[in-house]
């Protein structure tokens, strides 16, 4: 395949952030054009099943549908778990990012990104749902590339770099260096987990049931790695059913508590970060200790978790600009600049 006619793709094609929580799409020359949670909603009557809501309309659905709508999620642990729903939510959001079906001159190139983990019948369902939402050519790229290139780190150097990417599924460690990784690991640790933890933790300390939404909520407004030190704790008043009388009833809870719920993920988040630099060559961590470590993905911003890892490591720790669309993003420069040459694959 010629190499010029590799770059020389035309204005319609993008990259998609498929991730277990949001979907980001962004358009060569544009940017960002779209930025939606990974949610679809179905509606079924008389065994008859329609698609009642994609994206942001689902997930205002989410916990809240009658029997004949179910919300589903299609993408988990970072990858498919759902085909012809994932299929579907995918058509929807390129016809989307592209203001519409009749507009497309042409079937796009489509970047994509997987995570290091994704097995070979992984990576081919992907790639394989993305044809059939009309890509005209898949181009897979590497999470962990992607969020790296997205937060401007020198990929195409031989310099170390590590991104620790937390999603909504998986948190994923790797090791950057001349457009490879020279180390990856994911832990089916993330953002979902945590949000589990806080409704499991709340239920029970003050018997009180909350819904997915609720607990994202907690973890957003008053979530953090570790408790402040000192009494400067904030808290909140949540509402769902109490276990106990089974009527709607409202509590409150408070920053140190939640921290408690999330102290064991936060436990194994740091754990991968450390098991990767211990593997990591001599060379590579030189340039690490120098560099520090950059985070990306909506776990990144979890209050302190950047001062949990930077005290557990001893490395200074950023949080990328604009952490939720950093891997979409890099992914659409891949796309577009000649200079990320190899860092993706064309199945
Ligand atoms: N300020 C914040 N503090 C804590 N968590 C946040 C914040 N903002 C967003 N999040 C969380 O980030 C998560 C989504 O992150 P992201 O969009 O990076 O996941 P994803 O890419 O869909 O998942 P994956 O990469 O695992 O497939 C959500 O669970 C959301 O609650
Ligand atoms: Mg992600």
């Amino acid at each position: 395949m010629g190499l010029s006619r590799f770059f020389s793709l035309a204005s319609n094609d993008l990259a998609i952030d498929l991730g277990t929580v949001n979907t980001v799409v962004s358009v060569r020359g544009k940017g960002i054009v779209l930025n939606e949670p990974s949610v679809v909603a179905i509606e079924t009557i008389d065994g008859v099943s329609r698609t009642r809501a994609i994206g942001a309309e689902a997930k205002l659905m989410l916990g809240k549908t009658p029997d004949t709508i179910r919300t589903i999620r299609p993408m988990r642990d970072g990858v498919i778990a759902d085909i012809d729903i994932a299929e579907q939510m995918i058509k929807h959001f390129i016809d989307k990012a592209h203001g519409g079906p009749s507009r497309m001159p042409r079937r796009p190139a489509i970047a994509i990104c997987i995570p290091a983990s994704a097995t070979m019948v992984e990576r081919r369902a992907i790639k394989q749902a993305t044809f059939s939402a009309g890509a005209g050519r898949v181009l897979l790229i590497e999470e962990s590339m992607a969020a790296a290139i997205g937060a401007g780190l020198p990929v195409t150097e031989p310099i170390g770099a590590m991104v620790v990417d937390i999603g909504g599924g998986t948190t994923e460690v790797a090791v950057l260096s001349l457009r490879g990784l020279a180390y990856s690991n994911s832990v089916r640790v993330g953002d979902d987990r945590m949000d589990e933890a806080i409704a499991s933790g709340i239920r029970r300390r003050h018997n009180l049931m909350i819904g997915e939404a609720t607990a994202e909520r907690i973890k957003v407004e008053i979530g953090s790695a570790i408790a402040p030190s000192d009494s400067s704790g904030r808290s909140l008043r949540v509402k769902g059913r109490d276990l106990l009388h089974g009527v709607p009833a409202e509590i409150t809870v408070n920053e140190e508590e939640i921290a408690g719920f999330l102290a064991d993920l936060v436990g194994q988040i740091v754990e991968a970060v450390l098991s990767a630099l211990e593997k990591t060559e001599p060379e590579l961590a030189a340039d690490i200790f120098d560099r520090g470590i950059v985070m990306t993905g909506g776990g990144s911003l979890l209050a302190r978790l950047d001062q949990v890892l930077s005290d557990a490591t001893g490395l200074p720790v950023i949080v990328a600009e604009d952490a939720l669309t950093c891997v979409a993003r890099g992914a659409g420069l891949a796309l577009e600049d000649p200079a990320y040459r190899g860092v993706m694959t064309e199945f």
